[in-house]
């Protein structure tokens, strides 16, 4: 038994028993001794939407949420943000440590002979339909991928698992450029080996009749959104990657379902439900009116409030500042001061003050992707594109973990008892 131990009397039975603390947790099976006769399975913890349950350990990023910190692998998120590529955030997120500069050229070159898909990935987005959603588009582009790389099933080899690493974050961004040429009936641009990840996106994306000029600014600003977006430990997409991961299907597969969790709009969709939120709103003197709709249960104001940050979301602070650059390059996003405005009203009111809603990291991003030249239904794609490598990074976690097993919760069942089965004739 370790030192720090909780004992608990069951008012049931009038029985005490030490369960021992680990890491500030107990465990649940732990909890599975607690019973009244033999065969009542013991007591269970109910935790609906996992509000106060680990469900793994994590070595990857640590977030305390009153404090407002975010470090991957120990390293302050400003200072990552500062200092680094997403390319070498990405390196540091899967094998733990920052690349040598032999190491960062080595992931780079391997990124870099990956980029293109096979052919017939063009052809079955051109099977959507002109107007469908991007992350609609992504998240069964991705899934789909899967067929076309039938060994990445042999999810125990790590040499197989790294080129599936590989494969992910070459290909994702190509499709994700498609995708943004399909909705718009434009050709699409092949990648371009010559120019660096970023780059070859930017230029995928935006590139017409052969040209494109690029911004230096604009693409370190990009960048710099992906790392702040790259992991952020077992919030709902990461999850669901794991616990799709968890029954040992393919990454292709487990990563469409982190897609498919980051496409809602309480998550990912949020930076697109903002600036839908902000072209309601209109104009700075309809914010009132806009805010008490929402004090009285009226939708909610998008972009504020955070499972874990109870105080100013560290990213939303970074991409502040990524803002004043940006606007600086495109000239300001009209929608800024609405933003500004509704930031001012919110951290003063005892609505947002007394519930801890601060702007998370999804309130100004889409003000700067508009103002890049992506449309709001495509925001969540550079969500995904940034959140990539803490997926495959969590997975492969999972998979390292002998504590983990296929993910499968417990539930209370509170249906109808047994009864007799009435056929159609009699009902
Ligand atoms: N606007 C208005 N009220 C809110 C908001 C909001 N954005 N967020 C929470 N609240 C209120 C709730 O109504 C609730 O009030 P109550 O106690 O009177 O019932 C209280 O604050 C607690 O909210 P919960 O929904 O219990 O908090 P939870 O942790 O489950 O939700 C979430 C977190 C989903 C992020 C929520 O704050 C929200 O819906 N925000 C808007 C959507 C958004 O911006 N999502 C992006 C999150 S960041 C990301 O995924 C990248």
């Amino acid at each position: 038994m370790p030192d720090e131990t909780l004992t608990v009397t069951d008012n049931r039975t009038g029985k005490n028993y030490t369960l021992p603390i680990i890491d500030g947790t107990i465990k649940a099976t732990d909890l599975r001794q607690l019973s009244v006769v033999d065969g009542d399975h013991g007591l269970m913890a109910y935790d609906p939407a996992y509000l106060n349950t680990a469900s793994c350990r994590s070595a990857i990023t640590y977030i305390d949420g009153d404090a407002g910190i975010l470090r991957y692998r120990g390293y302050p998120i400003e200072q990552v943000a500062e200092d680094a590529t997403f390319l070498e955030t990405s390196y540091l997120l899967l094998e733990g440590e920052l690349p040598t500069a032999t190491q960062l050229a080595s992931w780079t070159e391997d990124i870099r002979r990956h980029t293109y898909v096979h052919q017939n990935v063009k052809k079955f987005l051109e099977g959507f339909r002109y107007d469908a959603h991007p992350m609609g588009m992504l998240l069964g582009a991705v899934g789909a991928l899967s067929t076309f790389y039938p060994d990445a099933k042999h999810i125990d080899d790590p040499t197989n698992r790294y080129l599936q690493r590989v494969r992910l974050m070459a290909k994702v961004p190509t499709i994700a450029a498609f995708i943004f040429r399909h909705s718009r009936g434009l050709p699409y641009v092949l990648p371009r080996n010559d120019l660096d990840y970023i780059g070859n996106y930017v230029n995928m994306t935006f590139e017409i009749g052969g040209r494109h000029d690029p911004n230096p600014v604009l693409q370190r600003a990009l960048d710099l959104l992906l790392i702040l977006h790259a992991d952020h430990e077992q919030n709902c997409s990461t999850s669901a990657v794991r616990s799709v991961g968890s029954s040992h299907v393919d990454p292709f597969s487990a990563v469409s379902a982190g897609i498919a969790a980051l496409y809602g709009p309480l998550h990912g969709g949020a930076n697109e439900a903002v600036l839908t939120m902000l072209d309601e709103i209109g104009t700075k003197q309809n914010i009132p009116v806009f805010i008490e709709a929402v004090k009285a249960g009226k939708g909610r104001l998008m972009g504020f409030g955070h499972r874990v940050y109870k105080s100013y979301d560290p990213r939303a602070k970074l991409i502040k500042t990524v803002a004043d650059d940006v606007f600086a390059q495109t000239g300001l996003n009209p929608k800024l001061e609405i933003a500004l405005e509704l930031e001012r009203i919110a951290l003063e009111d005892p609505y947002f003050v007394s519930r801890r809603l601060y702007p998370n990291v999804d309130f100004y991003s889409g003000l700067i992707y508009q103002a890049m030249g992506f449309p709001p239904d495509y925001f969540t794609v550079l969500f995904t594109l940034g959140r990539l490598p803490g997926w495959i990074a969590q997975w492969e976690e999972m998979l390292n973990d002998p504590e983990q097993k296929i993910s499968r919760p417990r539930q209370v069942y509170t249906g109808p008892e047994v009864r007799e089965f009435v056929p159609m004739a009699r009902r």
